[in-house]
């Protein structure tokens, strides 16, 4: 495909080929176990099945546009694709899915406690990848960003079911599940490329609003995208009676019918056929998803201004790109 057309992460993905390469043969070698053949069988199963290994892209590119010309940029873009990995399966554990990556989840193939010990394990795996760097700085961001993920995860938890949960709610749980690891992959790109601070607090800020605008993305492809299209399921969010934005902003918004609809469903989980249909409609009533969709495109807005601080490059211009693009999945 002509190079200026292709998509930003395709882009990104042909100007850092040798790096990524370096990245997927670290992953592929790190993801094995001598002693516990299940542990393979899991990782190369979700592995292989690809992923748009956004995450190891953006620090890839954070220490490239940088300046890096070390080795350990590859060490942490695996590090962090490691512990994507790792919540994705204790995510589909926790949220009972069954497709990831377009197949089935490792809890479906195998079971809830292969998936999570083996999410341990990659866990683990990332934290010897981490410290093979030598900086404890990185380790304090990454050990932080960990902490923070798993804290959105249990945030979510309790805020399911709950009619209640405002959008500053939702914001709390999407900058830890899913913003803090984005932020985290491009500000340790940054510091292993001994970038002044400046630039590495705009790559964390470049993160964070990324981060945001991709899982507002994700929450309004629950409700419209197609499975194939997103490798998942749709419909889970609303099985799991989780309160995402667009939800949020047509319970804000009910009559007292809508009000009750919303009862029934999400907070007794009592749900029949035609009731996910029934969701949407109710939400599209209320522009609620067009004003979910405007919410992220403010988030690209920052991430794209928070680059403004970086110097001129061509790594820069792609990342630019890449914010309008996470939002034009749902255009
Ligand atoms: C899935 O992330 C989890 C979310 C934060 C929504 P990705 O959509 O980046 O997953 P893969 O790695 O491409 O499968
Ligand atoms: C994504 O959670 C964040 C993590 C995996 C920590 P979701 O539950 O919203 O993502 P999908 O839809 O399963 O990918
Ligand atoms: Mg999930
Ligand atoms: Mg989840």
């Amino acid at each position: 495909m002509d190079q200026d057309i292709a998509k930003p992460q395709d882009r990104l993905a042909a100007w850092l080929a040798s790096d990524m390469a370096a990245v997927n043969e670290l992953i592929r070698l790190r993801m094995a176990s001598e002693h516990a053949p299940r542990i393979p069988e899991v990782t190369a199963h979700l592995v292989e099945a690809g992923g748009k290994r956004l995450r190891p892209l953006l620090t890839l590119a954070a220490a490239r546009m940088c300046g890096y010309d070390g080795p350990y940029h590859v060490h942490l873009a695996a590090t962090v694709e490691f512990i994507h990995t790792a919540t994705l399966l204790h995510d589909d554990v926790v949220d009972e899915s069954e497709r990831r990556r377009g197949r089935p989840t490792a809890n479906l193939l195998w079971d809830n406690k292969t998936s999570v010990l083996v999410g341990d394990y990659l866990f683990s795996r990332s934290f010897q990848l981490m410290v093979e760097t030598g900086s404890l700085r990185v380790l304090d961001i990454l050990a932080n960003a960990s902490a923070t993920i798993a804290e959105g995860e249990v945030l979510q938890l309790t805020a399911a079911q709950d009619l209640a949960t405002t959008e500053a709610i939702y914001l709390q749980v999407v900058r830890g599940k899913t913003a803090a690891l984005f932020s985290a992959a491009t500000e340790v790109g940054g510091v292993i490329a001994g970038a002044p601070e400046a630039h590495v607090l705009a790559l964390f800020a470049y993160g964070d609003a990324l981060g945001i605008a991709f899982q507002i993305v994700d929450d309004l492809l629950d409700y419209g995208g197609s499975a194939q299209a997103i490798g998942k399921n749709n419909g889970d969010d609303f099985r799991e009676r989780k309160l995402t934005l667009p939800v949020i902003k047509a319970v804000a918004l009910a009559n007292d019918e809508e009000r009750a609809f919303w009862q029934r469903t999400i907070t007794k989980g009592d749900q029949q056929d035609g009731d996910l249909e029934q969701a949407i409609a109710i939400m599209a009533r209320h522009g609620a998803m067009e004003a979910a969709r405007k919410d992220a495109l403010g988030w690209a807005d920052i991430a794209r201004s928070s680059l403004a601080e970086l110097p001129a490059h061509e790594l820069r211009d792609m990342l630019r790109d890449l914010a309008d693009y996470v939002v034009s999945r749902i255009s």
